[in-house]
């Protein structure tokens, strides 16, 4: 471990990162058993190296070709990594590991009922399952290297089955989160010009058979009348004949992939040779407008990124059980369920349902049953579990090594309670800063080399050079106790390489605010921005305080909304807090909070005062709130995130908009009743 990471924080820094003066060291058995530790990483990763530090990435691969150049710089800043080297994701997934590991679990498959049996998928039985899918793909669907598919699929094995043969036939997959409706799925249809869908029967959720199909005949129809037609609508059946949608089949359109396949038996595909700088699949993402965006992850250079990181963040070995926690619908579970873990031969568990149905110790059930080593999962989630059952871990007899949280910034408080109680004091854990433009992370700690800092990402990973600049451009250095806009100095491999159509979206979004020669091919012109507000402190960690637009300003400061919900997490009895601004006359906004409360206590305004308190306590009166609420749940999207945006509406007298796509739409009113 090197001294210089146990710096002091100068008396600044310590009023403003008021909670982080705790490091945690890994344990000498981790330390001993990490993938990375190697004091000379500073060097060989510093930009003076950039880009060849990055072959090492890509030499975790196995390579058709070796490329011609690292990093083509003539289309800036639309990078080509590793350009003219040929590879194939699906078989670096799968087929290199047969000679060695054929016999090995890749896959654990949790269905949501625990009546229902856990598949052990073996490398081999991936092997010809993703062979047998490809070519119905190619023979039944007449899909070739090139073309867009879109994928609306619960979490199930048939899901990476279906994205392993895409990318073997060098088809370009592009999964909607199963949770989406028909309309946003039909959005992402026509904007990739998808002629084929694939979609599932059914699925469980919350003990509740859903019936999903049904869901994409509505999206085929929204499609179709804007004029993109759905040839062939692909459906795989976990429950044949039980819902009443798969009557409905519309001859010559829908294509039961069950029955279907049985022509493929034994049938082999030689995986496509794509080249690196070709796509391996599209990510639809939100952004500051409406329409959704479709970002485009190369072949080579995402695969190179996510497999290195996989490696050195994630510590993955090839003995380990690997369980993230996301939704392969996300960017989280494509690059941390399937592509990376896939390809270093580790075992990833796909769990079907929520964390804690139908109890709050599942989680830790399956953990225990399947010998889990590692375990990923977002702060919302541990909020969740540390809210409904905060003794249930110690009731389970498993053993993490290794612990990662994404998504959104984590209060120390949950962080310890994830490190004591989950990780049981032992288990390191990593901090991920990243998006789904990015592929893979930019800030972490090297888990073996680097101390843990609750609330801090950490430094940029191995190979990234984060950089924080004010509105005009200006450097705020470490230390400085200031916030800015995180930016990215150079290039990555794991960088999408455009808006899927728009590329001047692209430019304009990530590139323009700090390009100083929009001319320019030299890579040091064109720092990548994320959009997000984040301070680094004197010891090079970094803090994300959130989206820019979640900053909080306040008489001209600006305040983290994390930096508030922080302060109010110290509060016992608090579960949840969720911070909005309020439009002031004078001061321009101020907060109002809301809050959820832990089991056993009743809201009173003893405790609306205690909240209160502790937020002026803890960062100052400048962060004195409005109002605080104290409401009986969050408003929350199917995936977990607090909807923010519909307190805000709330707080404000404004439209909430349209709810119903919610998790819990009725607690809306119950909150405006509250708030009115
Ligand atoms: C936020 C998820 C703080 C950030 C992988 C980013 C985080 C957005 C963290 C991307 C983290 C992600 N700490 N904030 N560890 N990770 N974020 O595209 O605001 O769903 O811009 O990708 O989540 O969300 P996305």
């Amino acid at each position: 471990m090197s001294e210089k990471n146990i710096v002091e924080t100068s008396a600044a820094e310590i009023a403003v990162h008021w909670q982080e003066e705790d490091y945690f060291a890994p344990s000498p058995a981790f330390i001993h058993q990490a993938n990375l530790v190697d004091e000379t990483l500073a060097d060989r990763f510093s930009l003076d190296n950039f880009p060849d530090y990055y072959t090492e990435f890509a030499e975790l691969l196995t390579w058709y070709k070796y490329w011609d150049e690292v990093l083509d710089t003539s289309d800036a800043p639309c990078w080509k990594w590793f350009r003219g080297g040929k590879l194939n994701a699906s078989y670096n997934c799968i087929d290199r590991h047969l000679a060695k590991n054929k016999n090995k679990t890749a896959i654990h498959f949790v269905p949501e009922l625990e009546t229902e049996r856990v598949d052990h998928i073996t490398y081999q039985e991936l092997y010809v399952r993703v062979n047998e899918f490809a070519a119905l793909l190619r023979n039944s669907a007449g899909l070739k290297r090139g073309d867009r598919v879109t994928i609306h699929m619960p979490m199930s094995v048939e899901l990476p089955i279906t994205m392993l043969a895409c990318a073997r036939l060098g088809v370009i997959h592009s999964v909607v989160f199963g949770g989406f409706s028909a309309s946003a799925c039909a959005d992402r249809i026509i904007d990739s010009n998808s002629r084929v869908l694939i979609t599932m029967d059914a699925y469980y959720r919350g003990g509740k058979l859903l019936d999903h199909k049904t869901v994409d005949n509505e999206a085929c129809g929204l499609a179709e009348k804007e004029g993109q037609k759905v040839d062939k609508l692909l459906v795989w059946q976990r429950y044949p004949g039980k819902m009443s949608s798969n009557a409905e089949i519309v001859e010559g359109r829908d294509v039961i992939v069950n029955d279907e396949l049985k022509k493929y038996y034994g049938a082999r595909i030689e995986p496509e040779q794509m080249l690196a700088e070709e796509p391996l699949f599209l990510m639809y993402t939100s952004g500051t407008t409406g329409k959704p965006k479709g970002a485009q992850h190369g072949t080579g250079g995402y695969l190179a990124y996510v497999t290195a990181m996989s490696k050195y963040i994630q510590d993955i070995h090839p003995e380990d059980v690997y369980w993230c926690m996301a939704d392969i619908g996300w960017i989280t579970g494509h690059s941390f369920i399937v592509y990376g873990p896939l390809a270093l031969c580790a075992s990833t568990v796909i769990y079907e349902g929520i964390p804690t149905y139908p109890d709050a110790g599942r989680c830790w059930r399956i953990a225990q049953d399947l010998g889990v080593s590692i375990f990923h999962t977002a702060p919302t989630a541990i909020r969740a579990l540390r809210k409904v059952g905060p003794d249930e871990p110690a009731k389970y007899n498993y053993n993490f090594k290794h612990m990662t949280t994404v998504g959104e910034p984590i209060e120390p408080e949950v962080w310890k309670w994830y490190h004591k109680v989950v990780g049981k004091g032992k288990a390191v854990i990593v901090d991920t800063y990243w998006q789904t433009e990015t592929g893979g992370f930019l800030c972490a700690t090297v888990p073996g080399m680097q101390l843990m800092k609750p609330g801090s990402a950490g430094p940029g990973v191995p190979g990234i050079h984060p950089i924080i600049y004010d509105e005009n451009g200006t450097v705020i250095p470490p230390g400085a106790g200031k916030a800015g806009n995180i930016c990215i100095q150079n290039p990555w491999p794991g960088c999408f390489q455009t808006i899927w159509g728009n590329r001047e979206r692209f430019v304009d979004t990530y590139f323009k605010m700090y390009n100083k020669n929009p001319n320019s091919k030299d890579w040091r012109d064109w720092p990548y921005l994320t959009g997000d507000a984040a301070m680094e402190a004197a010891d090079g960690y970094i803090r994300v305080l959130g989206r820019i637009d979640d900053v909080i300003n306040v008489s001209g400061h600006r305040l983290g909304t994390k930096e508030i919900e922080s302060a109010a997490l110290t509060v016992p009895e608090v579960a949840e807090a969720a911070v909005v601004p309020v439009i002031h006359e004078v001061k321009g906004t101020e907060p109002e909070l809301y809050v959820s409360l832990r089991p056993g206590f009743e809201p009173s305004a003893e405790l609306r005062q205690k909240v209160a308190d502790a937020i002026v306590t803890q960062i100052g009166k400048i962060a004195r709130c409005k109002n605080v609420y104290i409401v009986p749940d969050m408003p929350k999207t199917r995936s977990g995130k607090i909807m923010r945006r519909v307190l805000g509406a709330i707080s404000n007298k404004g439209d909430v908009g349209n709810v119903m796509t919610l998790a819990n739409p009725e607690i809306v009113d119950q909150i405006k009743g509250m708030v009115d």
